[in-house]
C-alpha cells in the first residue's frame, strides 16, 4: 500500500480537493490518500462549502472528510507528502525527525511543472473563481501522481 498524505494550511480548501480529485484517480486497493492541515483552526470541520460544490461540479463528493491536523506520526505512515504553498512545506519540514522524513515532502505544483515552485493559491478569502482555479491546478498535478503511482 502506498499513502499519499495532502497538505494546507486548513484542511478545508486545498488539500480535501487534493484528496478527492486524488483518490478519484487511483485503485483503492493499493493506494491510500488523506489530508490534513497545518493549523488547527478548523479540526473536525467539513470541507468548505465552496470547495465541496466545485468537487460536486466534476462528480466529486467530498462531504465524507473532516479536516484534522498533521502530526509527526504522519511521517512513519505517509510516504508522499505534498504540500499545496510554500508556507505549508515549510510548516511541515519544521516537523520532520531527519533527511527520510523531509525526503517525503513536495511542493504538488512540481510534479506538473517541475521547472517551478509554485503554489496552489489559498482560495479561502476570495470568490468562487478561485476554486475552480485551485481545481483544475490540483486536477492536473493528480492525473500526474497517479499515472507515477501506478
Ligand atoms: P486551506 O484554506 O488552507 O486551503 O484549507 C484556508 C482555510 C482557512 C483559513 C485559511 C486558509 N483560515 O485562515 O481560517
Amino acid at each position: 500500500m502506498k499513502k499519499v498524505l495532502m497538505v494546507c494550511l486548513g484542511n478545508i480548501c486545498r488539500s480535501p480537493l487534493a484528496e478527492g480529485i486524488l483518490k478519484s484517480k487511483v485503485n483503492k486497493e493499493t493506494i491510500f490518500v488523506d489530508s490534513a492541515g497545518t493549523a488547527a483552526y478548523h479540526i473536525g470541520n467539513l470541507p468548505d462549502v465552496r470547495s465541496i460544490e466545485v468537487a460536486k461540479t466534476y462528480g466529486i463528493d467530498i462531504t465524507n472528510q473532516k479536516a484534522r491536523k498533521i502530526t509527526v506520526k504522519d511521517f512513519d505512515v505517509f510516504d508522499f507528502i505534498y504540500a499545496m504553498d510554500e508556507s505549508n512545506y515549510e510548516n511541515i519540514l519544521l516537523l520532520a525527525r531527519n533527511s527520510n522524513d523531509k525526503q517525503k515532502v513536495k511542493m504538488i505544483l512540481k510534479e506538473s511543472d517541475a521547472a517551478k515552485n509554485k503554489s496552489v493559491p489559498d482560495p479561502y478569502y476570495g470568490g468562487n473563481s478561485g476554486f475552480e482555479n485551485v481545481y483544475k491546478m490540483l486536477d492536473e498535478a493528480c492525473t500526474i501522481i497517479a499515472r507515477k503511482l501506478a
